[in-house]
């Protein structure tokens, strides 16, 4: 059951109601939690300088305290206030932002322990979803938000999934639609000498290795040190997943007689009681995790995921799909 506090507003996707933004940004300059769409995901947001206001993003999600949060922006030049930026970083912002890029870079000491973890570093963002950028803009601070689902479940694309997860947690919710990419931003490291990929997402490394030199993919042990959020099981759906490689299941093989839910481009190898297929690799990213919550609610009882192929989004689809999977990457 929803708390009777919790108001959630529908809005605009392109010209948010200022009135609705108005109230909203109040909501977080007053210390409040706001779920708002992005273009990746639905983000739960709270004043990014204010850690009383940061702790309850926390309990909301029930996330452990030392997964870092990213702050976000309405323009780059804002991420001065809180990071020293250095030349790679402005050219990757100017490439890429506004778009689903996050770069991590070393914090001033005006950003709170929770939203870093102590780690020394910050991680930053510029989104291109209008009513993220009015609700920024409006609450005139960076904005902390991490998915704004339970800790270790699917990531909200939209609103109704933020209101099935942590609706009684939240003071306002903006619904906006289905967001678009449907996987988060993808994270790099350009603390050091060479960028190196913290997490797969919604810009493909490709586009990313256009303008910067190479960027590092690192051994999953290095990375849980370096990103903490990459230590804990993952967008995992409640029902087991099991993925489809080339003609073969990975893991067990064990479906015979269960009610299986298949989502993948190609047509499911055997016959299947539900099944959501995708044109493109940009399609199933989209579709990905609400398909796992609708699986749920179906009573799928496992869910048979097609293997992408790793060009463009394919790398994040593939990641987010073997955490799902329970798998050790
Ligand atoms: O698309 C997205 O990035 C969404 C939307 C709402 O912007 N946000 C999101 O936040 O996915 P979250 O908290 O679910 O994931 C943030 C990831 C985690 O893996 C976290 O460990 C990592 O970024 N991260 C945050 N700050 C970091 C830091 N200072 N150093 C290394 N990793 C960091
Ligand atoms: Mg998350």
């Amino acid at each position: 059951m929803t708390a009777l506090k919790t108001k959630v507003y529908k809005v605009e996707c392109w010209n948010p109601e200022p009135h609705i933004i108005a109230e909203a940004a109040y909501a977080i300059r007053s210390g409040k939690l706001v779920a708002f769409p992005t273009e990746t995901v639905y983000g739960l947001g709270a004043n990014g300088l204010d850690d009383g206001a940061v702790r309850k993003i926390f309990a909301a999600k029930g996330r452990p305290g030392d997964n870092p949060l990213i702050l976000h922006f309405a323009s780059p030049e804002d991420v001065e206030q809180v990071a020293y930026v250095n030349e790679r970083a402005k050219l990757l912002m100017d490439s890429f932002w506004p778009g689903p890029l996050t770069l991590v870079l070393p914090a001033k000491s005006v950003v709170p322990n929770s939203v870093t973890a102590g780690l020394g570093t910050v991680a930053v963002r510029m989104p291109s979803h209008p009513v993220a950028m009015a609700l920024i803009k409006a609450a005139g601070v960076p904005i902390a938000a991490p998915s704004a689902n339970r800790s270790g479940r699917p990531s909200p694309t939209e609103a109704a999934s933020v209101l099935a997860d942590i609706g009684d947690d939240v003071d306002i919710i903006l619904d906006g639609g289905a967001t678009d990419v449907g996987l988060e931003s993808t994270v790099i490291d350009v603390t050091g000498p060479s960028v190196v990929l913290l997490r797969a997402g919604g810009m493909p490394v490709e586009r990313l290795e256009e303008v910067i030199e190479e960027v590092k993919l690192v051994p999953d042990e290095a990375k849980k040190k370096r990103s903490p959020g990459t230590r804990y099981r993952h967008y995992a759906p409640l029902i087991p997943l099991l993925l489809w490689e080339n003609g073969v299941l990975r893991h067990s093989p064990f479906v015979m007689g269960k009610r299986v839910g298949y989502i993948g481009i190609n047509e499911p190898p055997f016959p299947v009681e539900e099944k959501i297929l995708f044109k493109t690799p940009e399609n199933y990213a989209q579709g990905l995790f609400l398909a796992f919550r609708t699986f749920e609610k179906k009573g799928v009882e496992v869910i048979v995921a097609e293997w992408p192929n790793s060009k463009g989004i394919g790398l994040a689809l593939r990641d987010r799909l073997s955490r799902a999977a329970g798998e050790e990457l």
